[in-house]
């Protein structure tokens, strides 16, 4: 599995664009951004939590309980000092009660062994009204067949004992609405959003990609062979071009609604 706490994956998470359909899918959710406070729950290199600023929130925090990731983040990231990184985990964020007005969590719930306890601590920070945003990959998106676009199918495909292991750990829709609805949430919606994840200007750009292992915690489960393996058959299968390669996600948002 990856380790999130080693500096040797400190970069793992940062330094690519975030995909404009992930800022037009927030936006959607966001009224008055200058006037509230946002957190990134498990904010990695960072990326994420600087869309939060660019969407103009007043107050930012990026969380995460990995020094190796909040150091990239700082690194990468301090944005007009609105932004602050701070040590934390999903369980116990440091934050004080009812003081956040929008949470977000991305790519994380799949690492989380009690999501239910998570969103009861995000019921906790959250104010009435507030609204969290939890966007992660079920099984169903994983295994999306692969094609030019979605090289993650491929994945699967090459090597089937991982569909195995990412059934162990990917959220189902219905289990996650459970999950939200005890810890007090309402209005709970899914949805699937498409986000581009990477353009590679060649095949050369995406190996090289491919072999650090970044930004794809399924890549520690194969030996340095497979993957080796794994890049000659995406070679054989894809252009040496521009390649824009895109992920489907699900996103569950919902309220918090005080009970008087
Ligand atoms: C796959 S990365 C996603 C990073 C970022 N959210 C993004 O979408 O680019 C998962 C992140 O969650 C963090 N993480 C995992 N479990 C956590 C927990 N229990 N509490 C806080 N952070 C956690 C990891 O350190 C890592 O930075």
């Amino acid at each position: 599995m990856i380790d999130f706490h080693s500096f040797e994956n400190t970069n793992s998470y940062s330094n690519r664009p975030v995909d404009i359909t992930w800022i037009e899918k927030l936006q959607t959710f966001i009224e008055k951004p200058q006037h509230k406070i946002a957190v990134d729950m498990g904010c990695g290199g960072g990326l994420y939590t600087e869309a939060l600023a660019d969407l103009g929130f007043k107050e930012i925090y990026g969380i995460d309980f990995s020094d190796a990731m909040l150091t990239s983040a700082t690194n990468n990231y301090q944005y007009l000092k609105r932004t602050r990184f701070l040590k934390g985990t999903a369980y116990s964020s440091g934050l004080e009660s009812s003081s956040i007005d929008f949470y977000l969590q991305r790519a994380v719930l799949h690492h989380l062994s009690d999501p239910e306890a998570a969103f009861m601590e995000a019921a906790r920070i959250l104010r009435n009204e507030g609204i969290i945003f939890i966007q992660d990959r079920t099984i169903e998106d994983c295994l999306i067949p692969g094609s030019t676009s979605h090289l993650r199918g491929y994945l699967y495909y090459d090597f089937p004992e991982l569909i195995e292991i990412e059934k162990q750990r990917r959220p189902t829709i219905s289990e996650t609405i459970f999950q939200l609805k005890n810890a007090g949430f309402t209005e709970i919606k899914h949805m699937n959003l498409w986000e581009v994840r990477k353009k590679y200007d060649s095949f050369q750009d995406l190996r090289r990609e491919i072999e650090s292992r970044k930004g794809r915690s399924i890549l520690h489960e194969l030996t340095d062979a497979e993957l080796k393996l794994w890049i000659q058959k995406l070679e054989n299968r894809l252009p040496d071009m521009e390649i824009v390669e895109k992920d489907c996600w699900t996103i569950w948002v919902a309220h918090k609604k005080d009970s008087n």
